[in-house]
């Protein structure tokens, strides 16, 4: 029940999206939200308000004049009790209208009239959403504060394909959720390392592990949803990089390590979640290493890659460090001694077999209080109560 007390009112415009408002007031319900829905006149066309009413156990509202409202004030009322206004299906001439300030409706007059943050879910046609005067709109509502959740893109109820399409029910939620998260690390700033290295052996070949970059790119979500500037230093993944966090790409545990210590001095915490690799061969062969062209196998000489978070928390001012200990067995012991040999105040302990590059994990956090076991969750929670510790631990500094 992540939503569970919270009083969201949905607003939804004319465009074929609003179907998926239908989904999305079901989802609601069910994450524990109360909502109340207000409709376009135009938004009547595609889905009845019967439809919405049945989902949200609400009468629904169109209509600026509706008598049910006894003092005729339905664009003040329907918002004053809400921690969230949020309107999904957004049209691009519903945005318009917003960018420009026009009340001449009862949900465009809600808008106006609010006193609580309003999210928008913009839903188009791609050329729609790419004219400059949506770009200038889009720009001008952020400007103003204005929270832009999606498009995303893909294929379209045109027949086209490209961004402009809403987001899907279950991602307009995630995001929702997201906004509702405390601000525990307003005003820091957090530094990240995340997925794994690899280190060349020739211009094909090289040497890396499995890590998927998964958790340590749910830390920078949560902690960037905690409202703290986020840095992403990434070895190579295949993820998208979560919205507001500014991302690094590097290869090397060398490139990951000099990214590093050229950020660090600017944060509050760094969390080194990366999967380093401790070795890297010797020496770079130029070109493609040939079979055949030698009497007996070639041998790789290895050399020890500098350890980026026991560097870091060596530093005369360090941040607040946070290490990883993925351990197949005795999870305990070595994440303790870990937290020892490199002096950290948190190391986040997990058992590879319980969640390594899947979705879920089962984590344990080891720090000065003892073991705070977290139990088995999708890595996106797991992060969210990682930085809820981070943000205690910052507190006792
Ligand atoms: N780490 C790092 N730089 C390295 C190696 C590790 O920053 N060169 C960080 C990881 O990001 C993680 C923690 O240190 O936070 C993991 O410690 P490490 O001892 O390297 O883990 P393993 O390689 O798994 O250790 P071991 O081989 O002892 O099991």
């Amino acid at each position: 029940m992540e939503l569970a007390g919270k009083r969201i009112v949905l607003g939804v415009t004319g465009g074929i999206a609003a179907y998926k408002a239908a989904e999305l007031v079901r989802l609601l319900v069910k994450a524990g939200a109360t909502v109340q829905v207000a409709m376009t006149e135009a938004a009547t066309r595609f889905v009845t308000p019967v439809t919405f009413q049945a989902l949200s156990g609400k009468p629904v509202f169109s209509d600026q004049w509706d008598p049910r409202v006894a003092n005729n004030m339905a664009h003040i009322d329907l918002s004053r009790q809400a921690d969230v206004l949020l309107i999904a299906p957004a049209s691009a001439d519903f945005l318009a209208k917003l960018a420009n300030g026009l009340a001449d409706d009862l949900l465009t007059t809600m808008v106006l009239a609010r006193d609580c943050p309003l999210l928008v879910a913009p839903a188009m046609n791609r050329q729609m959403w790419d004219n400059p005067a949506t770009r200038r709109n889009i720009a001008a509502l952020r400007e103003d504060g204005v929270f832009i959740v999606g498009p995303a893109s893909g294929d379209q109820a045109c027949g086209e394909t490209g961004p402009g399409r809403m987001l899907e029910a279950e991602e307009v939620l995630a995001e929702l959720i997201a906004h509702f998260q405390p601000k525990l690390l307003a005003g820091k700033r957090v530094l990240l390392t995340a997925g794994p290295t690899f280190e060349a052996i020739d211009p094909v070949r090289g040497i890396t592990n499995l890590s998927t970059g998964k958790m340590g790119y749910a830390i920078s979500r949560a902690a960037c949803e905690a409202g703290a500037q986020v840095t992403l230093i990434s070895g190579p993944v295949c993820l998208p990089c979560p919205a507001g966090v500014t991302r690094i790409a590097v290869t090397s545990a060398l490139q990951m390590h000099e990214a590093v210590f050229r950020h660090v001095a600017e944060n509050d915490v760094f969390v080194a979640v990366a999967a380093v690799a401790d070795y890297r061969p010797a020496g770079f062969v130029e070109q493609k290493i040939k079979k055949g062209q030698r009497s007996s196998p070639p041998t790789i000489e290895l050399v020890e890659n500098p350890d980026i978070l026991a560097e870091v928390a060596a530093l005369p001012v360090p941040p607040l460090c946070v290490g990883f200990a993925a351990e197949s067995e005795n999870l305990a012991e070595y994440a303790e001694s870990k937290r020892r040999s490199k002096k950290v105040p948190l190391v986040v302990g997990n058992l590879i077999q319980d969640g390594f590059g899947g979705e879920e994990n089962t984590l344990i956090l080891f720090d000065d209080d003892g073991q705070h076991p977290l139990a088995p969750a999708p890595k996106l929670q797991l992060a969210r109560q990682l930085v809820a510790r981070i943000a205690v631990l910052l507190g006792k500094r």
